[in-house]
């Protein structure tokens, strides 16, 4: 299907185009041979305080309440007015991550294509899908009008219950640093600016505005620091989103450690921060970092408007600090584009997208568990029984701000209800019937055979269970549904799954499980079924990808970016933090863990997960051989990795450090995606960032290596390591 851009979008692009026309001499910041920092400088130069000031704060984009949509936005999550004295265009902001958001349908019928989630992402364990993914969001988003997309989401999976994992990238940071780089150097691609978002420690939903992230300076640069710093080398984000949370006890928007300090003086980041919406309490935060104020009406106060003024006349701010700010911003609408490359009205081919959509489904699925060669499924089966998930309906998606609607908002949105802010976004949304896309159940039908196939919606209990004692293999699907401003209160599937998957295993032990669910879930069914298939939520073409991955028509290809625990026992938190409490109650949510997240915490403690972080099965079966392990000032491993099996199939096997100087530690140090013919060798050469190896000083500010054997594994998963070597690594100190 293609849509035309509407009215809105050309009227918003005509003023850009004009802006851009005039005579270079006239704007010498319009010079492109000069760079984003000198045009950011000489256009800055040009504004009153008012004009600076009016670029550093700006509304939602939406009609709500007594509030109308902002003259001249677009409609969606955010939008800063532009000068049209200077030709400097407005900033259209949109969400996210996975897709072109359209809140409360601000843009009447205006759907955009959903990539698989960000865990689905993740899954594949390859940054070029990510860069594409990126790229083809990216264009949408471009070619809608907007110009600044909130995507890149990097927080790591620190809790399983988290409700927004599922727009992140799992719980590494080298894995979820280099995929949200990828990802949002794709989007910028396009010429539209990318975030890096929640900076930081945007741990869990539960209480996340009065939520204190508690944690030691040297864990935190070393875990979701470093994968904020990885992302933003190799993304050069335009923008950082600080978070709702505190950290260390100051709010992250009003945090000098982590704004001043790490992110502009350390890492000698050069773009703007932006606040998350509403998460802005004082005008000081300017002098702590922050440089704009978004979705203003959420807090109540203007901070960034009027007040600033005042503060700047008092002398409290300095007016070369709101300079700062403004260069900021206009230096990375230099740097990504939105001057030179103003937006041309364009069509979007929403069914070539789905396919970008539909290989990242594909590569990112995880073949948990499959006994006796279960799957692939044969097509001649005789009778398949579909059950529950509103397969017949679509795949699943997540909720909140990230949410994307398929274009001609196709696809069954069924209300959650509840109460508070969030009632409104609670609703399961199934992306079903896009331009290439279709429910899991027509894909299944369209290659095990219409006939053959038989949907029990998975309501009642013993109608599915009469109906999979007739089977010859059943497909059973189970959905958890998670959303932006709440956690999972545990690790169960809601609306008695469980006890349904046990009912119909029990009646026929030929079960294999699907699971759509926004991070891990626990599995009492486990030993009873026969195949287990984690889809995440997969996106605009993800009907079609599952029952391709469960016919065999491309291999089981994910790897998991996130450790399945057995249960939330194996976790430091067993009670959620700031469940139950009020809503102005601040709490500490303390990160005793420190960099030990997720499969490396399993490695220090020895418990024993469901399924280890990067497990995920195949088709077909890889050998690892030939390791050789070269020392020095970081570590270069290689080795060969073939495909013993008889089909084609994809590989992602990993690199772990496993000892330094005679103390064990698990790091994933460096990992490649594979596409390996039937008895076809690959020689793979990683060489590990340095700081992978380091541990990092906080007196000193600095990267710290200690001389010694650095022992390394190189495996199928964190758990299940094959080959081993170690060599000697020098003594280094590296910047912060
Ligand atoms: C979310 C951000 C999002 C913003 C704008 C906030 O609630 O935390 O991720 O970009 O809203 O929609």
């Amino acid at each position: 299907m293609i849509a035309k851009t509407s009215t809105a979008v050309l009227a918003a692009l005509a003023l850009t185009s004009a802006a851009s026309a005039q005579a270079p001499s006239a704007k010498p910041w319009m010079n492109p041979k000069l760079s984003p920092d000198e045009r950011a400088a000489l256009l800055d130069k040009k504004l009153t305080l008012d004009e600076r000031i009016g670029l550093l704060h700006g509304p939602m984009a939406i009609a709500w309440g007594k509030n109308k949509l902002p003259e001249g936005a677009l409609g969606s999550a955010g939008f800063i007015p532009g000068l049209a004295r200077l030709g400097i265009p407005a900033l259209q902001e949109t969400d996210a991550s996975l897709g072109i958001a359209n809140p409360g349908d601000v843009r009447p019928g205006d759907g955009a294509t959903a990539l698989p989630s960000g865990l689905a992402l993740a899954a594949t364990f390859d940054p070029k899908l990510a860069f594409e993914g990126g790229a083809m969001i990216g264009g949408e988003a471009r070619d809608k009008g907007f110009n600044v997309l909130l995507a890149g989401g990097a927080n790591l999976a620190r809790d399983p219950r988290n409700g927004r994992n599922f727009e992140y990238l799992g719980e590494d940071p080298w894995l979820a640093g280099v995929m949200a780089g990828e990802a949002i150097r794709g989007v910028q691609s396009r010429k539209v600016i990318s975030t890096l978002k929640h900076f930081s420690l945007n741990g869990q939903e539960t209480g996340r505005t009065m939520a204190n992230s508690v944690i030691e300076e040297g864990a935190h640069r070393e875990s979701d620091l470093l994968a904020f710093q990885i992302a933003a080398e190799k993304g050069q984000p335009g923008s950082v989103m600080c978070a709702y949370n505190l950290v260390n006890g100051d709010y992250s928007c009003g945090n000098p450690h982590l704004l001043n300090d790490v992110l502009k003086r350390d890492w000698g980041y050069k773009g703007w921060v932006m606040s998350d919406w509403g998460a802005v309490h004082a005008t000081d935060y300017v002098l702590k970092g922050l440089d704009q104020q978004s979705g203003e009406q959420l807090d109540g106060t203007t901070w960034f408007g009027a007040p600033l003024k005042v503060a700047v006349e008092k002398g409290e701010v300095p007016a070369a600090r709101v300079s700062d700010a403004t260069r900021r911003i206009l230096r990375s609408m230099f740097a990504v584009g939105l001057f030179d490359d103003p937006q041309v009205k364009r069509e979007i081919d929403y069914a070539a997208n789905a396919k970008i959509a539909g290989k990242v489904a594909r590569d990112g699925i995880v073949l948990l568990k499959n006994e006796g060669g279960l799957l692939p499924l044969v097509k001649n089966a005789k009778t398949i029984a579909v059950i529950g998930g509103y397969a017949d309906q679509g795949v699943l998606s997540g909720g909140g701000s990230s949410q994307v609607v398929p274009p001609g908002h196709k696809g069954a949105k069924i209300a959650l209800g509840g109460e508070g802010m969030m009632a409104a976004w609670r609703s399961m949304q199934f992306h079903s019937a896009g331009p290439i896309g279709s429910t899991p159940l027509a894909a299944i039908r369209k290659l095990g055979g219409n006939g053959q196939v038989r949907f029990d919606d998975g309501r009642y209990v013993a109608s599915a269970v009469e109906l999979a004692k007739g089977a010859d293999v059943v497909v059973i699907f189970a959905n958890q549904w998670m959303g932006e401003g709440e956690d999972a209160p545990d690790l169960s599937l809601p609306n008695g799954q469980d006890a349904l998957i046990a009912a119909v295993a029990a009646a026929n032990p030929k079960t294999v499980v699907v699971l759509q669910t926004g991070g891990p879930v626990a599995m009492p069914w486990l030993n009873a079924v026969g195949a287990v298939l984690e889809a995440w939520y997969a996106g605009a073409d993800g009907g079609e990808a599952i029952a391709d991955v469960l016919f065999g028509e491309v291999d089981a290809a994910g790897r998991l970016p996130v450790t399945f625990p057995v249960s939330i026992d194996q976790y430091p938190r067993v009670a959620a933090p700031g469940r139950g409490l009020g809503p102005k109650e601040r709490f500490d949510v303390v990160y005793s863990e420190g960099s030990d997240v997720g499969y490396r915490r399993f490695a220090a403690t020895g418990a024993k997960p469901l399924f280890p972080f990067g497990h995920g099965l195949s088709y077909t079966r890889f050998a690892y051989a030939n390791l050789k392990v070269a020392g020095g000032d970081s570590l270069t491993v290689s080795f060969d990795v073939t495909n013993t099996g008889g089909r084609v199939g994809k590989d992602a096997p990993q690199v772990y450090l496993v000892d330094r100087g005679g103390k064990p530690v698990q790091r994933l140090i460096g990992f490649e995606r594979v596409s390996l013919a039937p008895g076809e060798t690959r020689r793979v050469t990683l060489t590990a960032d340095p700081r992978l190896l380091a541990s990092f000083d906080p007196v000193a500010k600095a990267w710290r290596i200690a001389p010694g054997d650095y022992a390394v594994a190189v495996g199928a998963s964190s758990a299940d390591l094959s080959l081993k070597g170690a060599a000697k690594v020098r003594a280094r100190s590296l910047k912060p």
